[in-house]
C-alpha cells in the first residue's frame, strides 16, 4: 500500500511539472516548527517552552480551519517564507502532535 502511494506520488510529480499536493510530510513539519517557530513561541509565552503556545488553555485555535489560518498568519505576517507545502506540513504536524482535530 505504502509502496503504491509512493510510486503514484513519484509518477504524478513526473507527469505534472507544477508542485503536487501530496500527503503532508509530518517529519518536515516538525523540523520547520523547531527551526522557524519554536524559539519565538517560547519567548512569547514566557515559559521557555515553544510547545506551550499550542496547548495553552486560552488558545485561539478551536478548529482545523483556525489552525490553518494561524499558521498562515504567522507565516505571512512574520515573513517566514514557507512554501504552501511547508505550511501544510507544519499544520499537519501541529494537528497530529497537539490539537488533534478531526479532518
Ligand atoms: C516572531 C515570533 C513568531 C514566530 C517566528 C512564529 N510565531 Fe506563531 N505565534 C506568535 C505569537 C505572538 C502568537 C500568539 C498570537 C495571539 O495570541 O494572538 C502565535 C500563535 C501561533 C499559533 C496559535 C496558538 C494557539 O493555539 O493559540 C499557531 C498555530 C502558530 N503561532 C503557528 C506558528 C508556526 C507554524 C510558525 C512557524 C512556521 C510560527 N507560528 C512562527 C509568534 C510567532
Amino acid at each position: 500500500m505504502t509502496f503504491l502511494r509512493i510510486l503514484s506520488a513519484i509518477l504524478l510529480s513526473a507527469l505534472i511539472s507544477a508542485p503536487v499536493i501530496a500527503a503532508p510530510d509530518l517529519a518536515n513539519g516538525k523540523i520547520i516548527d523547531q527551526q522557524k517557530c519554536y524559539a519565538c513561541h517560547a519567548k512569547k509565552t514566557g515559559f521557555g517552552n515553544g510547545d506551550m503556545i499550542y496547548t495553552r488553555s486560552d488558545g485561539k485555535v478551536k478548529s482545523r480551519a483556525d489552525l490553518k489560518k494561524m499558521v498562515g498568519l504567522c507565516n505571512t505576517e512574520l515573513r517566514l517564507d514557507l512554501f504552501p507545502e511547508d505550511e501544510a506540513d507544519v499544520t499537519a504536524f501541529l494537528n497530529q502532535q497537539f490539537y488533534k482535530f478531526k479532518p
